[in-house]
């Protein structure tokens, strides 16, 4: 799609990817200019009407140049990024290089032309162990595997940035995204898929075994508990988050909903809501499994005026389950010629 060079535009990295096209499309229908930057490697190919999709790394230095020439970018969202843990942890040099060398480069060549507005996609996983839960933001940053330290080492960054460059950034530390936009065809697709709820859908539907990892937890059914927020909740707060930066500030926030869910009582609910029986095995603990995850959201609900409204664990699986049945097919395909190394 073609876009107004005047408007004001947010630049959206990883806008293919789950909690990037959901953040996406809601500022599109704020009434923002969207274009959104993707290598589509763990997203899908995703050409929405809303937005200007480019396909293309999100350092790439001579694209960025030309998006921040032509267009009026206010702000930059950066979703964009490797996820997986585990992945982390076997092959650390590769989540350093994309979740923080090239986080880098985006930050100079937006430092280069002007750019100070920066939302970052950070997580739960730079508090490592809590000690004390629900965590508020003041709490230590013991992050415990390497996907922790990249989130915290921009963090860090951002923080130093701020300090000399004035740059103004929001970090978002996320707890547990999930659920689905539905009626738009947004949401959660991962390969390889490691996150709870989509597991649990994908044994219900196939009636393979779904392993929980540990039942002797200090909790009250004895499985581990995590804080769920639906990803249009997370949406939102990106808007907010948006807005907050207006007034030229930064700041962190927690992104939850203050009150967790057991790993058994995920299983009961998926149960309920697919009518689907689960086959359970219960496997040894995790290395690095804490008892409980829990946000304090409360200073995102003072300072950003941010209320997660879909995230009762009912609207969460119901959502996620109707987005599963869904076939892989991406909705809304619009223009698909935008995958060149020169943009305009
Ligand atoms: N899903 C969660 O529960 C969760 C929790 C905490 C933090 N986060 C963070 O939120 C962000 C988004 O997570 P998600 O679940 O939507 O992940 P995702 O994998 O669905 O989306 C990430 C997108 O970034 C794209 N991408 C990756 N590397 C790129 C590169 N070098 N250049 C261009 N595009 C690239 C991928 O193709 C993908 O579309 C990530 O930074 C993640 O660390 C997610």
């Amino acid at each position: 799609m073609e876009l107004d060079v005047h408007k004001p535009t947010i630049l959206v990295t990883g806008g293919a990817g789950y909690i990037g096209s959901n953040a996406a499309f809601l500022l599109s229908q704020q009434g923002y200019q969207v274009v959104i930057i993707d290598n589509f490697k763990h997203g899908q190919q995703f050409y929405p009407d809303w937005a200007r999709v480019i396909k293309c790394d999100f350092s790439d230095q001579s694209i960025l140049d030309q998006i921040f020439t032509h267009y009026n970018v206010e702000a930059v969202m950066h979703f964009a990024g490797l996820i997986e843990v585990g992945a982390s942890v076997r092959d650390p040099k590769i989540f350093y290089e994309e979740n923080v060398v090239k986080v880098l480069k985006l930050l100079n060549k937006m430092q280069e032309h002007g750019i100070d507005k920066f939302v970052f996609s950070s997580s739960a996983a730079v508090y490592g162990t809590p000690t004390k839960v629900p965590i508020v933001e003041e709490h230590p940053c013991n992050p415990i595997n390497p996907y922790g330290n990249t989130k915290y080492a921009v963090e860090c960054m951002l923080s130093d940035f701020s300090r000399a460059y004035g740059l103004n950034f929001v970090a978002l530390r996320y707890f547990n995204a999930a659920g689905a936009d539905v009626e738009n065809g947004l949401g959660e697709r991962h390969k390889p898929e490691t996150h709870v709820i989509p597991l649990l859908l994908e044994a219900a539907q196939s009636g393979e075994t779904f392993s929980i990892f540990g039942n002797d937890y200090q909790t009250p059914d004895g499985t581990c508990i995590r804080d769920y927020l639906h990803v249009k909740d997370l949406a939102s707060a990106h808007y907010k988050a948006l807005k907050f930066l207006d007034g030229n500030k930064s700041a962190v926030f927690n992104l939850g909903t203050g009150i967790g869910a057991s790993v058994s009582e995920l299983v009961n609910m998926v149960t309920k809501q697919t009518g689907l029986s689960i086959n359970v095995e219960v496997k040894k603990r995790r290395s690095g499994d804490p008892d409980r995850l829990v946000a304090d959201p409360s200073r995102a609900s003072t300072l950003l005026g941010w209320k997660p409204e879909y995230s009762s664990l009912e609207t969460i699986i119901a959502d996620a389950w109707l987005f599963y049945q869904k076939p892989d097919a991406v909705l809304y395909y619009s223009d698909q010629s935008y995958q060149q190394s020169s943009v305009f």
